[in-house]
């Protein structure tokens, strides 16, 4: 059951961003930021799976963990910086929070290249998509106007995705879970009366894989 409940959130983030989104494809390569979080190591899977190339940031203490999910190619975010080794990828999953990241990233892509971001900011693509109105699409739109213009310069896409509930995509998720080809990662089970040392862990940024609560 632990395993189970680790999977919806970032197997549907993944899929969403990695198959739905950009399309990823046999022998194409993608950069999967923080491979050794919650939707890091899940995403390398099913790039793997996908027949990707791989390639992704951590720190020294989780290289292992993340060459152990398939992984090509690990840079040491602590030492190295991603933008001056990673060169013309067809699809970059952002999740950092620093805007200097994602304007860098954006600079790893190869033209035509999409850059599919969980941190935002929010477009008006998106708002647009999930229904809401226009003072919120051009707020959006303000919000991303740096990003999307520096990505149009370069001729490269930029999509905000934000996780929705689809239960086809699980299904599909279940078959690859059942086949083996995707193992749930789980860093800590926490009993419920332990919530609130749950979310502290979470905070640290420092999980490997995912946090569960447990109810009994
Ligand atoms: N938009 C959406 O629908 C959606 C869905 C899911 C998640 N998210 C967001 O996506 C982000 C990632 O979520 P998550 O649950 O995967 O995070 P997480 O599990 O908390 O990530 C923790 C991992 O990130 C690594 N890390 C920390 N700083 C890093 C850096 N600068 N470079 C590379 N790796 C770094 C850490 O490795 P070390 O300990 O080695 O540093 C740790 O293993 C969060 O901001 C979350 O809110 C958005």
């Amino acid at each position: 059951m632990e395993e189970a409940a680790s999977i919806p959130l970032v197997g549907l983030t993944s899929w969403q961003a990695l198959v739905e989104i950009s399309k990823l494809k046999k022998g194409q390569k993608v950069f999967i930021q923080a491979g050794s979080g919650g939707v890091g190591t899940f995403a390398i899977q099913l790039a793997k799976h996908l027949g990707a190339y791989v390639a992704t940031t951590t720190s020294s203490t989780n290289i292992q963990l993340v060459k152990s999910l398939g992984a090509d190619l690990v840079i040491d975010y602590k030492k190295e910086n991603f933008a001056t080794i990673l060169k013309d990828y067809d699809v970059v999953l952002h999740s950092n929070k620093d805007p200097k990241v994602l304007e860098s990233s954006l600079l790893v892509l190869k033209q035509g290249g999409t850059l599919v971001s969980l941190t935002g900011p929010p477009t008006p693509e998106f708002a647009r998509q999930i229904g809401l109105g226009w003072h919120i699409q051009m707020l959006t739109g303000l919000l991303s106007m740096r990003v999307r213009k520096k990505a149009k310069k370069l001729g490269v896409d930029f999509k905000f995705l934000f996780m929705r509930a689809e239960g086809k995509q699980l299904g599909e998720i279940t078959n690859l879970i059942e086949a083996g080809k995707i193992r749930p990662i789980i860093d800590k089970v926490f009993p419920f009366e332990e919530v609130n040392e749950a979310m502290s862990y979470v905070e640290t940024g420092r999980a490997k894989g995912k946090v569960v609560i447990k109810l009994d």
